[in-house]
Parts: C-alpha cells; sequence; structure tokens
C-alpha cells in the first residue's frame, strides 16, 4: 500500500486502492480540491474494504457502517487534474468494531510528482442486512505481530474513553439559522456568520441500503463549515483539519437533515467552526428532531501564493459564546502542542498560526 509503511493486516482482502483523476466539479470556489469530497473519497474506501471484510465469514448478510472518524488533518491541497490514489487498510478488529486506516496521495501525472495529502482513521459497526438495528459480530483480522494487535487494542480502547467524555457536549443543540437579517448582526460576531443548510436525503445519498453514506454527510458538514468561515473572514478558505466525529443515528432515505454550524474560536490563522446534523424524520411524525453527528472542522485562509492569512477576531457577546472560545483554545493549544511534538519526532504535519 502507497504512503504506508508496513501492511498490519495479513488476512486476504484487508487493502485495498481506489484511483480517481479530479474533476472541476470536484473544485471548491479557490479551485482546489473541496475538503468534503476528499473526505467521502476516503469513508468510501473504508465502507468497501469493512463491508467486504464483515461478509468473509458472517453468514448473515451485513452491512458496515460509519460509527467515528478520527481527527483527520489536511497536509496539502490537491488540485484539479491530480490523480487521487485512496489506500484503505483494516488495522484492527474488536468484537463488533473495525478499525481502517486510510491514506490519500495526489499524484501530478504531467510531472511524475506524488505526494501525502490526508491520513484518516475510521472506526465502522456492521449491522445485518435483515434488521438494520441489529449489531453483527466482526471477524477477527490475522495481525501480523502481537505488537500489532497491542497497539490496535490501545487505540481502540482510547476511542471508547474519548467517546464517553464527548457523550455530554453531542447532547447540546443549536437551532438551524435558515434566514438571517445580516445587515442588523455586527460582522465577526457568531451569530453573524451562523449557517444552516436543509437536505433531503435521496436515493443518490445512499448506497448499500436504504442509509446515508457517512461520507455524504461529512461533505455537507464541511460545506457548512466552509460557509461560516468565508462569511467571517471573507476570504479564499481552505479546510485544516476535522476533529474526531461520531455518527450516533443511522440517517435514512427521505428524511430531512439540518446541519448548522457556528464560530466557536478564532487563533491569529485559524477559526474552529462547530457543525451539529440533526434529522428531521418528515415521514415519522411526531418523532421529531433527533441529533446524528457534531463535529469541529478548522479552516485557514489563503492568499493567492497558498501562505495562511490573518483571521479576525471572532466577537463573542453571550456567556456561553466566551464559555466555547475558551474550549476552543483549549482544543487549539492542545493539538498545536501534540503537532509541534509531532513535528520534533520528524513527522511532518502542517501548522497553522
Ligand atoms: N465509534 C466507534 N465505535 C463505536 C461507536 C462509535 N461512535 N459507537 C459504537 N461503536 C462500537 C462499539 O464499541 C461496539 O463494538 P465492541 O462491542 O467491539 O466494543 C459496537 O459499535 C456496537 O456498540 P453498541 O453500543 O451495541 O451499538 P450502538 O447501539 O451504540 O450502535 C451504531 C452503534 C454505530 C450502529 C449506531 O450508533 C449507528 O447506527 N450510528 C449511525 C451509523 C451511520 O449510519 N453512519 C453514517 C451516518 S451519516
Amino acid at each position: 500500500m502507497e504512503g504506508a509503511t508496513k501492511p498490519l493486516c495479513q488476512s486476504p482482502g484487508c487493502s485495498i486502492q481506489v484511483s480517481r483523476i479530479m474533476r472541476p466539479d470536484d473544485a471548491n470556489i479557490a479551485g482546489n480540491v473541496h475538503g468534503g469530497t476528499i473526505l467521502k473519497m476516503i469513508e468510501e474506501a473504508g465502507v468497501i474494504i469493512s463491508t467486504r471484510h464483515c461478509n468473509r465469514q458472517n453468514e448473515e448478510r451485513c452491512v458496515a457502517v460509519l460509527a467515528r472518524v478520527e481527527r483527520t488533518d489536511f497536509l496539502s491541497p490537491m488540485s484539479i487534474g491530480d490523480v487521487a490514489h485512496v489506500s484503505a487498510e483494516i488495522t484492527y478488529t474488536s468484537k463488533h468494531s473495525v478499525e481502517v486506516q486510510v491514506n490519500v496521495m495526489a499524484e501530478n501525472i504531467l510531472k511524475g510528482a506524488k505526494r501525502l495529502t490526508n491520513r484518516a482513521t475510521l472506526w465502522y459497526v456492521a449491522l445485518s442486512l435483515e434488521n438494520v438495528d441489529k449489531v453483527v459480530e466482526v471477524p477477527s483480522i490475522q495481525y501480523t505481530s502481537p505488537e500489532q494487535q497491542e497497539e490496535g487494542k490501545k487505540r481502540y480502547e482510547a476511542q471508547k474513553l474519548d467517546r464517553l467524555e464527548t457523550k455530554q457536549r453531542s447532547e447540546d443543540i443549536i437551532l438551524p439559522v435558515i434566514s438571517v437579517d445580516r445587515q442588523s448582526k455586527e460582522p465577526y460576531t457568531v451569530g453573524y456568520s451562523q449557517s444552516s443548510l436543509i437536505h433531503l436525503v435521496g436515493p443518490s445519498d445512499c448506497a448499500l441500503h436504504k442509509f446515508v453514506q457517512g461520507g455524504v454527510t461529512m461533505k455537507l458538514m464541511d460545506e457548512v463549515a466552509g460557509i461560516v468561515a468565508a462569511r467571517h473572514c471573507k476570504t479564499n478558505i481552505v479546510t485544516a483539519s476535522v476533529d474526531a466525529i461520531n455518527f450516533h443515528q443511522k440517517i435514512q432515505k427521505g428524511s430531512v437533515i439540518t446541519v448548522s454550524g457556528r464560530m466557536t474560536f478564532t487563533s491569529n490563522k485559524s477559526m474552529e467552526i462547530e457543525v451539529f446534523v440533526d434529522i428531521d424524520h418528515v415521514m415519522e411524525s411526531p418523532k421529531g428532531k433527533t441529533p446524528a453527528a457534531t463535529a469541529f472542522f478548522t479552516y485557514v485562509s489563503l492568499d493567492k501564493e497558498g501562505k495562511a492569512l490573518p483571521i479576525p477576531m471572532l466577537k463573542t457577546e453571550t456567556e456561553d459564546e466566551k464559555r466555547r472560545f475558551e474550549e476552543g483554545r483549549n482544543r487549539y493549544l492542545h493539538t498545536k502542542a501534540k503537532r509541534m511534538a509531532q513535528v520534533q519526532k520528524g513527522h511532518c504535519l502542517p501548522i497553522h498560526e
């Protein structure tokens, strides 16, 4: 597998590579490949490999659904005309979940140059096709060494702990903002850039069953975060990273989803946007709305040479906004310290500050 060191799994069919050329309809307004398109490609590779694996030994036909994506950094932009090579490998299995690690390389086929643009870790859970509310056991993979299995177990335990810690936050909701009189709002406030997008889940959003593919939701989330970021700074913006996302609910075809984003924090050269996805079960009234996912996206603004521009500071007005700003600052300082440590260890990750 390109971009990876050694394969971690010895079972057959544990890795795949999918390649495709990036087209103009994959572009964001700045002309680079949309961050959401990359997230969608990553998830497609993940769902193929995990669904295939889960059906390898199971009598009961099942489909793997995206339960979680670990924090993902966008290491360098991808251009239209580049060939994206998405490599996915199953690296750990618990009783009911599959860890997939994905690398994305961008190849300039005119110059023959390749670079790593993304690394992501996704967790899938297998659901029975007969009864989609039933979680199915996952066949174990064959590890190349006991140490690799041990490392995988540590990652699994760590994400379980993180899920418990972030459960509280996911119960917070924001009301969708469909029509805002922005002229009455002060620029750089949370209310000024807060935005929502409403989407009717159609057949093209679903692949293996009648529920939305995780990558489709991530793309919509990235789109809303991008609108909030652009409204705030009014310059060219790009996705720098996405914090871990947990997908709590399946989203059925025919549902209406509201994806809402609000700015929580700005550093000198980055912005953090919190995104919420709510499901409105229109066919099943009076069920009302249920939260499906939340995440923090970090955006930076780039000039024509690709250099990060200063970001206008977010003006917080309410006590809640001030609290969220402080929480955002803590996350920012924490991930920045982690990145610095990785850079010192020789792993090259971008610094957006
Ligand atoms: N991240 C990683 N693993 C998760 C998870 C998450 N957010 N939520 C549950 N799991 C794992 C558990 O660890 C468990 O595995 P284990 O027994 O090996 O530890 C397994 O899933 C089943 O857990 P359980 O508590 O029985 O299931 P649940 O009722 O929490 O349901 C999902 C889990 C993922 C099936 C459910 O949350 C769901 O349907 N989510 C939406 C999936 C989807 O449609 N994704 C695309 C959305 S756009």
